[in-house]
């Protein structure tokens, strides 16, 4: 059997080649918000594993040093983070030169990677959580010292393996082939469920990567903006009969979150020239908003907050007010006192509710994150009784004309399991969907995904705000405004970006376009950088998209051919980037939505100016979002037929997209009463 002495003797990337002594305690800043302790449930025996597995990373001259600190961690934290390898002070995105590497992409995920885990970015910094309650960059700060070596000693001749967070290591590939291949939670289907994801986290093995966490694309709450905003302007365009050209002056939406992904409600409604409450039970969130201009008001009271809402509607002024307070006591007032609401809906942590990311009414934020440690049975009690006081209120708005919608955060599925079974629309389980409609379903889904638009995004790797302006400019010079009134949307949102302040972290920008449109803006900018006019960029997207996406409770909710249950386009449009050599691929499960419910793939592209980057670009932008068109249009949507229709027109030559034919349904009808019929009669 070998010996640690062999081991170490074998291996040139290992901790001790990063740190010569063991580094101290870290000094925590205070202020920095810290994830609550997760539930640990692990064994004696499992225990002892996951501290095994954990020492894997270390020296063995510092296991006796580590061992029982690990074990500290696991039993007051519920895992391991290896906090002492965390660098000490900020991290953040600097710019490219700055980091070591032997090929740009080395050096451009490092960038990515210290975005994701900035302070003022990352929602639990100190515990690698990036957004969405759980999404993490890696486990543990070991993991996070080898992959940045690895990236530094990387050349284009070799590829990075992480495996939910383990670095694996560096594999033979070639210039044509992706510098990193990321999987995060892909579990055994048997297995594929939140306890055993619980243990495998708790036990060092897995990770949960939501998508632009686990795959090193986050660009701060912007990422979701466009995406909220475009949302926004077509629910009220078809429920509250809003017209195309228009804003939304004097329309009020209500919703309750502003953490990651969530504090984008209230810019986008402003944007829109909306009024938005938005309710947060954790006050250093709706502080973090505030300081960034996000919300423009805060109160506690939900009195004042309708008050003031009614005055911003009177004047058709855009406005977002922060209610520091529960959803569910905000609804309560709204249902008592009548008040009328346009927009409603919830971006609540519910793909994780029983983790913390509900905060059950009749609880303050500080007493969820002691109960959550003390007594998780009550807590689960607690959080079943309010989603179904939730869903009440939720019900008996709608009932006088509210339009609620799910925002992708699994509202819907967290109230089905905690027993509601009236939300199923067949009254006994979720297989045909829920009474409310999530926003993909009615909205996002036949409006942009059909059509292939989705959340394209770049980050100027420079870090110059210049870079971004010329970018901003570059690209709005590819959208015609006057092709359909989403381009018209894309090219207003593009052109008052920069006025509109939404950089959080590095140089970065979100634009929903489809996909050819964003070949053309990659081409644009890949010529950009050739010409010197910017630094290199890195181009990727998130999971709230056309193709990259199966996840029946969000992004394939409009999909109504049964394939909604199935994985099959979130790998085949992983697998096809990987093979077109995009310079990142990722695949998740759980994105958005949790454990289980969905499987979600991404990419990352470095454009470095080349003829190379140029032919990829080419090949693996249509490939990412016709891939997804394409399987919408099997669906027989209607738009993603159009969609398809003309894209196999224009490309003959090098693309064709199978199309179905669509039955008569009188016909089929007949068919099947008659047959019904005969079998009647034979008895
Ligand atoms: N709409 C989208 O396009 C989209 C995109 C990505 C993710 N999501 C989903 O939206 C959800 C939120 O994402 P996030 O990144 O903002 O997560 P987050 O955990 O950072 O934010 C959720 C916020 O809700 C607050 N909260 C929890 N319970 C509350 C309650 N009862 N009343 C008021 N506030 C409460 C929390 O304090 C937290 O700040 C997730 O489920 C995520 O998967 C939606």
């Amino acid at each position: 059997m070998a010996t640690n002495k062999d081991i170490a003797a074998a291996m040139t990337v290992k901790l001790e080649d990063i740190f010569e002594t063991l580094p101290p305690e870290t000094d925590f800043q205070q202020g920095i918000r810290r994830a609550p302790a997760r539930n640990f449930t692990l064994s004696t025996a499992e225990t002892k594993l996951a501290l095994k597995n954990a020492l894997r990373y270390i020296p063995e001259k510092w296991h006796a040093r580590l061992a029982p600190e690990f074990l500290d961690e696991l039993l007051t934290r519920g895992r391991v983070y290896g906090y002492r390898f965390r660098p000490s002070g900020k991290l953040h995105g600097r710019p490219i030169e700055q980091y070591q590497g032997k090929c740009l992409e080395g050096r451009a995920f490092q960038v990515m990677i210290d975005n994701n885990l900035d302070f003022d970015v990352a929602l639990y910094p100190y515990e690698l959580v990036t957004y969405g309650e759980t999404g993490q960059v890696c486990q543990n700060w070991m993991q996070y010292c080898l992959i940045k070596r690895y990236l530094e000693i990387m050349t284009d001749e070799q590829t990075l393996v992480v495996a939910s967070g383990h670095p694996a290591g560096l594999f033979q590939s070639s210039p044509q082939a992706p510098r990193v291949i990321i999987t995060n939670a892909l579990m055994v289907g048997m297995f594929d469920d939140q306890d055993n994801w619980h243990r495998a986290m708790a036990l060092g093995v897995a990770n949960y990567g939501q998508m632009t966490a686990g795959g090193w694309m986050y660009i701060g709450p912007q990422g979701i903006v466009h995406g909220t905003y475009s949302t926004l302007l077509n629910a009220a365009r078809a429920k509250l009969n809003v017209p195309a050209q228009a804003d939304l002056g004097g329309i009020l939406f209500v919703s309750s979150g502003l953490g990651g992904m969530s504090g984008a409600q209230g810019k986008a409604i402003e944007i829109a020239n909306g009024v938005g409450i938005i309710a947060e039970v954790d006050p250093s969130r709706i502080q973090t908003r505030h300081e960034q201009g996000w919300v423009s008001q805060v109160t506690a009271d939900p009195a004042e907050a309708f008050e003031q809402a009614q005055g911003f509607r009177d004047r058709k002024q855009g406005a977002a007010i922060a209610f520091y307070g529960n959803i569910v006591d905000l609804l309560e007032y709204a249902v008592t006192h009548a008040i009328h609401i346009d927009l409603l809906s919830d971006q609540t942590s519910c793909h994780v509710v029983y983790d913390g990311g509900y905060c059950p009414q009749g609880l303050t934020f500080e007493q969820r994150t002691d109960m959550l440690r003390s007594d998780h049975d009550q807590f689960v009690h607690l959080v079943d009784r309010s989603l179904k006081r939730h869903f009440e209120l939720v019900r008996t708005l709608t009932a006088s004309g509210v339009y609620f919608f799910d925002y992708g955060n699994s509202f819907l599925k967290a109230v089905y399991d905690a027993g509601v079974t009236e939300i199923c629309k067949n009254g006994r389980n979720s297989l045909d969907g829920f009474i409310f409609p999530s926003y993909v379903e009615d909205i996002m889904g036949p409006v942009l995904f059909d059509y292939g638009y989705g959340p394209f995004r770049w980050v100027c790797l420079s870090g110059k705000a210049e870079d971004l302006e010329k970018t901003d400019q570059a690209a709005m010079a590819c959208i015609d405004p006057d092709r359909r009134f989403q381009d018209r949307d894309n090219y207003v949102w593009i052109r008052d970006a920069g006025k509109n302040k939404m950089v959080v972290g590095t140089q970065a920008r979100i634009l929903y376009q489809d996909a050819l449109g964003r070949m053309a803006i990659a081409l644009k900018f890949n010529q950009m950088v050739r010409a010197g006019d910017i630094g290199p960029v890195m181009l990727g997207r998130d999971h709230h998209d056309t193709g990259g996406t199966d996840s029946p409770f969000r992004e394939t909710a409009n999909i109504k051919d049964g394939s909604n249950i199935m994985a099959d386009m979130a790998v085949h449009c992983f697998a096809g980037n990987a093979a077109r050599g995009m310079s990142l691929v990722a695949l998740h499960n759980g994105g958005g939505v949790g454990i289980g419910k969905a499987i979600n793939g991404g990419f990352g592209m470095v454009l470095d100016g080349s003829r190379r980057v140029d032919e990829i670009l080419k090949r693996a932008f249509p490939w990412d979002v016709m891939g997804g068109v394409g399987r919408r249009a099997w669906a027989r949507n209607e738009n993603a037929i159009e969609t398809v229709i003309a894209y196999n027109q224009n490309r003959p030559d090098t693309d064709h997209i199978t199309l179905p034919f669509i039955p008569d349904e009188g016909l089929l009808d007949k068919v099947l009463a008659e047959r019904l019929e005969a079998d009647d009669s034979d008895g």
